[in-house]
């Protein structure tokens, strides 16, 4: 198979790493820079320090904190507008996924003519956007390191992507400083969500020695670190893991896209507006038993990775314990994993299994070939 292995350009970490932002900034040779966040980041103070450091550094800013989650279209509309009315020369987007995710699709959409509905789909930018600095705010959807934006197309209840090497930010910036007053339950759902995408990328077909190696560790890093954060969102060395885990995963994923947990998450996201991160948190067991004959030994690796003893164990059995330690984990972080916890109506399962399917992005990565009806046996299994 041929691959390639495209990712950020810059990385720059550790505590109190947003100190530095004034000097990429000026790396970049930035005079002029569009800041994209959210009303909750806003609220929390989380853009204070930024400000301060802005401010600082003299540089002409301007702030647009409208990101709603799960960002519809008309998000990255009015962001695109703002940009326009400000003139910036640089992008910076604070946040998490959706506020990170805005920022991309808005630096290239202005370099590029609209509609918007032409670069839904693989590699459709044609030209580069704005230099674009990305600073994550959970552990999570390691968004500031891939090429992909998730919007929601409201009118067709769907989630649509837009993937394009030119919305690789030019720095990514990790201060774990920024993660620390993340509220539990927000800590176990997007740091389930960085597990998903290890996992999915691992697992996939797409998958190569270059992200396998970053897959793993990431895997190692939050079997050993998530329960830890969510217990004491103080911990400073389990966030910064934590931290870091998500950006090695959302580096590898950004390579292979992920599977058909992200396909049903982007499926019944599209229609119930739940966290993505519960969603890919609780659809994941039931993918892990679905998928782990196809793949067992990548499936005993995740095993070993939490801690299960795989030796003198019948292959796959021994893949099996990846399950057992997930739904562990699961029941530690109080994330339940049946469908019907979550008031989605049973009859719903058919239309739910047909958007899912029509991700090809994301099925054509899934390591075990599978149809429409398996979908809807797969979720009544686990309504
Ligand atoms: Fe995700």
């Amino acid at each position: 198979m041929i691959s390639a292995f495209n990712t950020v350009g810059r990385l720059v970490s550790g505590f109190g790493s947003l100190e530095n932002l004034g000097a990429e900034i000026r790396r970049l040779k930035g005079t002029k820079a569009l800041v994209i966040s959210d009303p909750g980041i806003k609220a929390t103070g989380l853009l204070d320090p930024l400000i301060r450091v802005l401010d600082r550094t003299k540089l002409s800013y301007s702030l647009f904190a409208e990101v709603e989650p799960d960002p519809q279209i008309e998000v990255a509309l009015a962001s695109h507008a703002a940009a326009q009315a400000f003139g910036p020369d640089l992008i910076i987007g604070l946040g998490g996924g959706s506020s990170m995710d805005i920022a991309k699709v808005t630096s290239v959409m202005l370099t590029n003519p609209g509609p918007i509905d032409k670069y839904f789909g693989m590699e459709l930018v044609p030209e580069p956007g704005l230099p674009l600095i990305l600073i994550p705010t959970t552990a999570g959807t390691g968004s500031e390191m891939t090429s992909i934006c998730v919007l929601s197309d409201t009118r067709n209840q769907v989630k649509k992507g837009i993937v394009s090497e030119h919305m690789f930010a030019r720095v990514a910036l990790l201060d774990p400083q920024l993660t620390v007053s993340l509220p539990p339950r927000a800590t176990a759902t997007t740091g389930m969500d960085a597990l998903v995408h290890a996992m999915e990328s691992y697992t996939g077909v797409r998958a190569t020695v270059l992200t396998d190696t970053l897959n793993l560790q990431a895997i190692r890093m939050i079997a050993a670190n998530l329960r830890r954060a969510y217990a004491n969102g103080d911990n400073r060395e389990a966030r910064e893991n934590m931290l870091f885990a998500s950006c090695l995963a959302g580096m590898a994923f950004s390579n292979t896209q992920n599977g058909l947990d992200h396909a049903l998450a982007l499926a019944i996201g599209g229609k119930f507006h739940l966290p993505h991160g519960l969603l890919t948190a609780f659809i994941l067991p039931w993918v892990m038993e679905f998928n782990l004959q196809a793949v067992p030994h990548k499936f005993i690796q995740i095993a070993q990775a939490f801690g299960e003893r795989t030796d003198g164990v019948p292959e796959v059995e021994a893949a099996r314990l990846s399950v057992k330690a997930i739904k562990s984990l699961l029941n530690d972080l109080d994330i339940f994993y049946k469908l019907g916890e979550y008031d989605v109506p049973r009859q719903e399962i058919p239309a739910l299994a047909k958007a899912a399917i029509g991700a090809a992005r994301l099925i054509m990565n899934n390591p075990r070939k599978v149809t429409e009806r398996e979908i809807i046996q797969l979720l009544e299994a686990n309504y």
